[in-house]
């Protein structure tokens, strides 16, 4: 009887936290676009590493390779810059400065370029004294950086937390929020908070981020690896109980950015980080250098059924439903009755590993579906309730697929005709 009502209430509290949500009208599905950090972190040297240093010819470099190499147009509108864009020093009027060597015409400058190429201008700071890498945070400033982020033009603000108490952020985040509200321009609002408590084991009270924040940082920073990424995956699905139903359109988890495109992933393992930031509807940030992006990561990072799912307007965020030999289902729930599942492999030994699995282990609703690879690399197959489902997945790789009900598919007679013909199937298969 206690569990009973111990369920309920959880189901009460859940569907709560679902629907009050931070409403400043944006991130209505999960903010796409390129930050800095991961790829770029503190490079200030433009002597050393002119490409890479944080600067305005690195961000103006990133803007016309997202429009002319499709990232634009495939939804990634975010352009950030992290930490290390400041002097050490505010200004005589206590305002912040852009590096003068680094960002010699401004942020306002930068920002007139990003908006006239149809982007949106992400900045970063941080709640405390000092940023993480030691320039000047907001603490004690914040009506004068937030009124200065307003004359700069800035749609982004990430808010990190160093140099600041885990505990005075649950104060804190929400009242830099209301001062971003008071001005009146929509800027979309990311909270490093539970990410700093969770690292001091304390509970972070998710409902009340939500109703704060667009998107927040849960966990630690993501590095160049397959273990750190892997590390991620297994945190967010261990987790999932306390996160999952906080997120939803508005508001949105998130494990970091993605690192396709850089040194440290595989293909497998870059279609795998894909795979599960759709499924996770995490924020899709890119942080690699567009000019050297190999054409097999930009496939991947380009791949519209993939970004739709992430997209998906139900905005429900998906769980980790299986979990045995180092294979994981994690199965998404999207609008129109469609599911998304991915089908990861974190083993070592060597070979695509095989498993088959019933409806139930992949906690799927008992119907006939239409079975579509995302990455398109199998034909469409067809699965009913009482068989089972056979995937081969390589070691650190992935299988995605979209299930469809098969009554959808089959909802006009026009489509059942199409359906039995090759040209469909032939479509299918050539989707991208
Ligand atoms: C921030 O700096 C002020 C002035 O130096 C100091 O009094 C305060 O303790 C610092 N706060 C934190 C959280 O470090
Ligand atoms: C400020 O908050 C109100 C109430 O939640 C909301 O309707 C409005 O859109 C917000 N405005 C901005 C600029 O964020
Ligand atoms: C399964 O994962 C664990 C933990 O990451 C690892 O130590 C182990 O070697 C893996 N087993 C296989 C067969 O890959």
């Amino acid at each position: 009887m206690a569990g009973i009502l111990i369920q309920v209430s959880c189901l009460i509290l859940g569907i709560i936290s679902t629907t009050v949500g931070l409403d400043n009208g944006l991130a209505l599905t999960p903010p796409m676009g390129w930050l800095t950090w991961e790829r770029f972190r503190c490079i200030t040297d433009c002597k050393k590493y002119p490409d890479e240093c944080i600067s305005e010819n690195l961000i103006k470099r990133t803007v016309d390779l997202m429009v002319s190499d499709g990232y634009l147009e495939a939804g990634y509108e975010y352009v950030g810059i992290d930490d290390c864009w400041l002097e050490k020093k505010r200004g005589p009027d206590g305002r912040m400065v852009p590096d003068r060597e680094r960002f010699p015409s401004g942020m306002k400058a930068l920002a007139d370029y990003i908006h006239s190429r149809g982007l949106k201008f992400g900045i970063y700071e941080d709640y405390g004294n000092l940023t993480c890498a030691g320039y000047p945070g907001v603490l004690g400033s914040e009506q004068l950086d937030i009124d200065t982020f307003v004359e700069w033009d800035v749609d982004y603000i990430k808010l990190d937390g160093c140099y600041i108490e885990p505990e005075h952020m649950d104060s804190g985040y929400p009242a830099f929020g209301e001062m971003l509200n008071k001005t009146g321009r929509p800027i979309l609002y990311s909270c490093s908070w539970p990410a700093y408590q969770e690292d001091a084991k304390m509970l972070p009270d998710y409902a009340s981020i939500a109703k704060h924040c667009n998107l927040w940082r849960n966990w630690d920073d993501i590095e160049d690896s397959w273990a750190s990424a892997s590390k991620i995956m297994d945190w967010f699905g261990d987790n999932q109980d306390r996160l999952a139903q906080h997120a939803g359109p508005g508001h949105w988890n998130d494990p970091d950015m993605l690192l396709i495109g850089n040194f440290g992933l595989s293909e497998d393992q870059a279609k795998t980080q894909m795979a599960v930031w759709a499924v996770l509807a995490a924020p899709l940030l890119i942080s690699a250098d567009l000019a050297t992006m190999k054409p097999e990561f930009k496939r991947i990072l380009l791949n519209k059924d993939i970004i739709a799912v992430n997209q998906d307007k139900l905005g429900k965020q998906g769980l980790r439903v299986w979990k045995q030999r180092n294979i994981s289902v994690w199965n998404r729930e999207l609008s129109d009755g469609e599911r998304a599942l991915a089908f990861v492999s974190q083993r070592e030994d060597g070979i695509p590993y095989a498993v088959s699995l019933t409806f139930k282990d992949m906690q799927l609703p008992e119907q006939t579906y239409e079975v579509q690879d995302l990455y398109n690399e199998e034909k469409s197959r067809t699965v009913s309730p009482g068989e089972e489902f056979n995937v081969r997945i390589n070691p650190s790789g992935v299988k995605f697929y979209k299930f469809i009900p098969k009554n959808k598919v089959l909802g006009s007679v026009q489509a059942k005709q199409i359906l039995n013909s090759n040209v469909f199937n032939n479509e299918i298969n050539n989707k991208h």
